[in-house]
């Protein structure tokens, strides 16, 4: 049994005050589940208000990107070991607005990987297709690329630590949700790549996320797909109400 992860991503909103205020609310409706993961991923600048609000809860922060190096003249960066030391346990590494509008690659995806792993964060590693490439047939191939450069390169143990979402980049933000069974065929893509390489073992503990216009009214059926390990929820997890339910489901 995998343990499932609901992880949202607050991208660029939010203030320190309204994450307080986020969580107030949240809280209430969440209690302390102990059968999944739930991780905020707010903006730098608001870690330390998600961290001293959700103290004493079962929800983890997270960063959005770090680097690679731990310290040093990068002027605008901000590292694992710092993460760590404001109170993260995860960061995401690799999301598609990172891919298409800060040169991200999948080398520097694996750079980052490791890094959060060296720093003891849980990286949650995106992956996805765009829709040029669903369109033309080349979604397989995409993941294959994406997986064999930026996450095969990992040592078994180090596989065995990292959290992966499938975000198809078309799905994201537009109110395209994929149905399950297109998230299904994905994930089972990405977790045939991950046994050849890894072993069936690390592949079959993997959890793969789905995320992509995930709302409080199609989180059952994608939940319900076995295939899928959880959720990274951008603009519904903005809304207490809403991502509680989505993490409730
Ligand atoms: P969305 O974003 O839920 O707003 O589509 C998901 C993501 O980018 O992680």
């Amino acid at each position: 049994m995998r343990t499932p992860v609901m992880a949202g991503n607050w991208k660029m909103y939010k203030t320190p005050e309204e994450t307080a205020g986020f969580f107030a609310r949240f809280l209430e409706q969440v209690g302390n589940p102990a059968d999944r993961e739930i991780v905020i991923c707010p903006p730098f600048v608001n870690i330390p208000a998600a961290v001293a609000a959700t103290s004493g809860s079962v929800v983890r922060i997270g960063g959005q990107n770090l680097y690679w190096k731990t310290e040093g003249a990068f002027t605008g960066e901000v590292s694992g070991p710092m993460l760590r030391a404001a109170g993260c346990t995860h960061v995401i590494v690799g999301h598609s607005e990172r891919r298409q509008y800060f040169s991200e690659t999948d080398e520097t995806v694996l750079a980052r990987t490791r890094a959060a792993l060296e720093a003891g964060l849980t990286p949650i590693v995106c992956v996805g297709e765009t829709l040029e490439a669903r369109e033309s047939g080349e979604t397989a191939s995409v993941l294959t690329r994406q997986f064999q450069d930026g996450i095969a390169p990992l040592e078994t143990a180090q596989f065995g630590q990292i959290v992966i979402a499938y975000e198809p980049v078309w799905a994201i933000g537009t109110g395209r949700t994929a149905t399950p069974a297109i998230a299904a065929e994905a994930h089972v893509t990405l977790r045939r790549l991950a046994a050849s390489r890894f072993g069936t073992d690390p592949a079959d503990r993997v959890r793969i996320l789905y995320g992509g216009s995930v709302k409080p009214d199609n989180i059952q059926t994608l939940m319900a797909e076995k295939e899928i390990d959880g959720v990274l929820v951008g603009g519904a997890s903005l809304d207490p109400v809403s991502f509680a339910t989505i993490t409730n489901a």
